[in-house]
């Protein structure tokens, strides 16, 4: 047993399946890139943006969120933020990662899709060959706006397809039901992408009942409400639906007041399959490790239990089994390595 508990966290192999590339935009990139392309931040410098990070709700972030995008202008941007993510977790033994990118954040103030998605996946290739890890790219609807741009967005899209493991639903979710989005995620599993969507973080467990029933996704992002929904439980555990619950995202968005009151370790003990992620790490404090660290310490995670949690992170993935297979493997080898 190594005398730091976080030792264990930090060898122990992992997959991150969300994390919203915009939001690993670090206030020292943001500045950077701001003046490379000569954009305007309400900002004096580096330690404004940051004590700008104060969020009372997950608009509050958002509107934040939106206005840093602004920066990210050339595919060199896009190409440079996903290479310093993929370069900054990979400190942290992620293996794998299917990273969403929200295209109507960009097509909508004038960057074309192909400026992100280029960017965005050249650094993926170059990432996977200097850091020998895996990567898949889920496009993501912005849900404040209408059904019929993300269909245009999805029709935008298809040109891509071969290179897009899933679509996903994300943005502000009180008001937003996955049902707006129906006739877009039919589609959406007729072209045979994966599908997920963000359901359960601020919303209702009924938000998550019609991810699941009317879009029919294969994982609830977040689904940290589903608590309040006892058959809802049961249904989550009986179908073996993966969450992607993001812990340091939760506490700095107001979903709980602190870590220990999480209920990310009574959703393990109901028999959930739980995984955990960075969500925006460069707002809300902290990459993968960090997320992992803070649940450990607040709920007494054993090592066991986290172990379990990255099992889960990458049968959970979209990769194909064999893979999957293999990367389950490394986490049994290192838990076996640790225990010798
Ligand atoms: N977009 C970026 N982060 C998000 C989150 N936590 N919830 C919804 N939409 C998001
Ligand atoms: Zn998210």
């Amino acid at each position: 047993m190594s005398a730091d508990p976080n030792d264990f966290i930090a060898g122990l192999p992992k997959a991150e399946l969300h994390l919203h590339i915009e939001g690993s935009l670090e206030p020292e990139m943001m500045v950077a890139l701001a003046e490379r392309n000569g954009v305007r931040l309400p900002y004096a410098d580096v330690d404004a943006v940051r004590a700008a990070y104060n969020f009372t709700s997950l608009q509050d972030f958002l509107d934040l969120y939106y206005q840093g995008m602004a920066v990210l202008q050339t595919e060199q941007d896009f190409y440079d933020l996903t290479l310093a993510y993929l370069r900054r977790v990979a400190q942290d033994n992620v293996r794998h990662v299917e990273i969403f990118f929200d295209p109507q954040g960009h097509t909508g103030r004038g960057i074309a899709f192909a400026t992100a998605f280029d960017g965005i996946e050249k650094a993926l290739r170059d990432g996977a060959d200097e850091l020998d890890i895996t990567a898949g790219i889920i496009l993501c609807f912005l849900r404040h706006l209408s059904a019929a741009d993300a269909m245009a967005t999805l029709e935008e899209a298809l040109p891509y397809r071969d290179r897009i493991v899933g679509v996903g639903l994300d943005s502000s979710e009180q008001g937003h039901p996955p049902a707006k989005f129906q006739a877009v995620f039919d589609r959406v599993r007729a072209e045979g992408f994966h599908a997920v969507a963000h359901a359960g973080e601020e919303g209702p467990p009924a938000y998550i009942w019609s991810a699941l029933d009317d879009l029919k996704v294969e994982r609830i992002d977040h689904g940290v409400r589903a608590l309040e929904d006892p058959d809802l439980m049961l249904e989550l555990a009986r179908r073996r639906t993966p969450l992607t619950v993001c812990p340091l995202s939760n506490i700095r968005l107001c979903v709980f007041d602190d870590m220990t009151a999480h209920p990310l370790k009574m959703m393990l003990d109901r028999g959930l399959m739980v995984t955990v992620n960075s969500d925006d790490p460069a707002y809300f404090g902290g990459y993968m490790n960090d997320n992992y660290a803070a649940v450990r310490q607040a709920l007494g995670l054993t090592n066991e239990e986290l172990a379990l949690i990255a099992r889960n992170s990458f049968e959970a993935s979209f990769l194909d089994n064999a893979t999957k297979a293999d990367y389950i493997a490394e986490v049994e080898a290192y838990v076996r390595a640790v225990q010798a």
